[in-house]
């Protein structure tokens, strides 16, 4: 470099310096470029009781009104529902995707609460697996339905967290990076929240529920992140309506002594959640979803499946080895059961023999001894009629005898 330069100055070169980019350092804008033309995708799960204010608060942080009917109260189990929208601000395109729980809480055992919302995100983890292990896969029109976040809504009770909470949060926390809101925070005073958001973090902490962390290890969003971190959980207030406040409107919701504006930062954490949520970790979110808890998930799955890394002398298996032994395995299972069905269809088949044997002896039996009955029978016919005969002959004889007796005494009779 230096003998160019020095080069140019003793041929008095005039140097031009480039406009715009040129080479690899366009990449970044190629990726951006092309995301955008894509579309993102964002899906959020929201778990709470019924009327806790779900639709509320998500369509206050997209400013929507996406909000339908009010969910009954009276299901006699946890379901879902599950609502997609194509959203747009400025030239970007949000394929936004809502799982709601709908009768969350209303049960009088709730102790299964949470296994339909598992049974929820396992789903769309193996629906991804069984994409990823295709031989043609197609992910490129293939929707990722895995659940980037879960948005828990806690009761503003003030008190603790309920033992429902405790439960599901448990359940989810490996599956699903989860942010804990207080519901309604304009119910409870400053006071009270303070001191309930500190009790709600020592029983997370003291029940061993890990929920998201906002990342610190990137300098843009470390300082923000931490304080984020510090703020958790974050207390919520959503509102579809617009009030006037001065000579503005503004979201908020109107009492007989105020109005909670839901954008002051003094009155909720609304805005907080919507910058971390949205504008700093969305992308960190889905990071998340894929590395650690559908990892957890694909090798959970693969492990079932008898598939492992390492053999049991700690060396590298192959994943070629291990499916030729899983083959043979199969194959060798198969021929076993093959045979014993054999055996037990061999067995079957003895068993009817035998059985048609001994009722075709029965049978035989039976009719040697109806042929006998039969047979006396036809002698003791035979007998009788014998001996009607021989009656009826005696009987003609003696007929015959008094016909001639009688023509006998009627000569002597005349002669006389
Ligand atoms: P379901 O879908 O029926 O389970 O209800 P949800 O959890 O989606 O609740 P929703 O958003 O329908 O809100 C229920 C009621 O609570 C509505 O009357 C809302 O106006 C009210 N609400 C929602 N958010 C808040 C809030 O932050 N504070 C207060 N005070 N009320 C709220």
């Amino acid at each position: 470099v230096h003998d160019d330069e020095d080069l140019q100055k003793e041929d008095n070169i005039r140097c031009l310096t480039t406009l715009g980019h040129f080479g690899f350092d366009c990449l970044p804008r190629q990726l951006v470029n092309k995301s955008v033309q894509q579309g993102f995708f964002f899906n959020i799960l929201c778990v709470g009781e019924t009327g806790i204010g779900k639709s509320t608060l998500i369509d206050t942080l997209f400013n929507t009104n996406l909000k339908d009917k009010k969910s009954s109260h009276f299901y006699p189990n946890v379901g879902l529902k599950i609502q997609t929208y194509e959203l747009q601000e400025s030239n970007i395109q949000l394929n936004l995707t809502v799982v709601k729980t709908v009768g969350y809480g209303d049960q009088i055992n709730k102790e299964a609460s949470y296994q339909p919302i598992v049974d929820y995100i396992d789903a769309q983890f193996e629906s991804y697996l069984q994409e990823e292990l295709k031989i043609k896969r197609s992910f490129v029109d293939y929707h990722d339905s895995r659940i980037h976040v879960c948005l828990y809504f806690i009761s503003p009770t003030g008190h603790s967290l309920k033992s429902l909470d405790l439960l599901t949060m448990k359940n989810i926390d490996s599956k699903v990076n989860i942010i804990p809101l207080i519901a309604k925070a304009d119910t409870i005073s400053k006071n009270d929240l303070q001191k309930f958001k500190c009790k709600i973090m020592s029983e997370l902490i003291s029940n061993g529920i890990q929920i998201y962390q906002f990342p610190t290890d990137d300098e843009a969003t470390t300082h923000v992140n931490t304080s984020m971190n510090g703020l958790l959980p974050f207390a919520v207030v959503g509102s579809i309506d617009e009030v006037k406040v001065g000579k503005r409107m503004v979201r908020g919701r109107q009492y007989p002594w105020g109005v909670l504006q839901v954008e002051n930062e003094n009155h909720c954490d609304f805005v907080k959640l919507r910058d971390v949520l949205l504008c700093t970790n969305m992308e960190d979110l889905k990071e998340q979803t894929h590395t650690w808890h559908y990892e957890r998930y694909r090798c959970s799955k693969l492990q079932k499946m008898g598939f492992t890394d390492v053999g049991p002398d700690n060396q590298p298996v192959s994943f070629q080895e291990i499916y030729e032994a899983k083959r043979q395995d199969f194959l060798n299972q198969c021929q076993r059961a093959e045979e014993e069905l054999k055996q037990k269809f061999m067995q079957r088949v003895k068993e009817k023999e035998t059985a048609f044997k001994e009722a075709e002896k029965e049978l035989q039996d039976k009719f040697e001894h109806l042929k006998r009955v039969q047979q006396e029978e036809t002698m003791k016919l035979q007998e009788e009629r014998r001996q009607l005969e021989e009656e009826i002959i005696d009987f003609y004889k003696m007929k015959t005898a008094s016909g001639t007796l009688q023509t006998q005494e009627c000569t002597s009779i005349r002669k006389d």
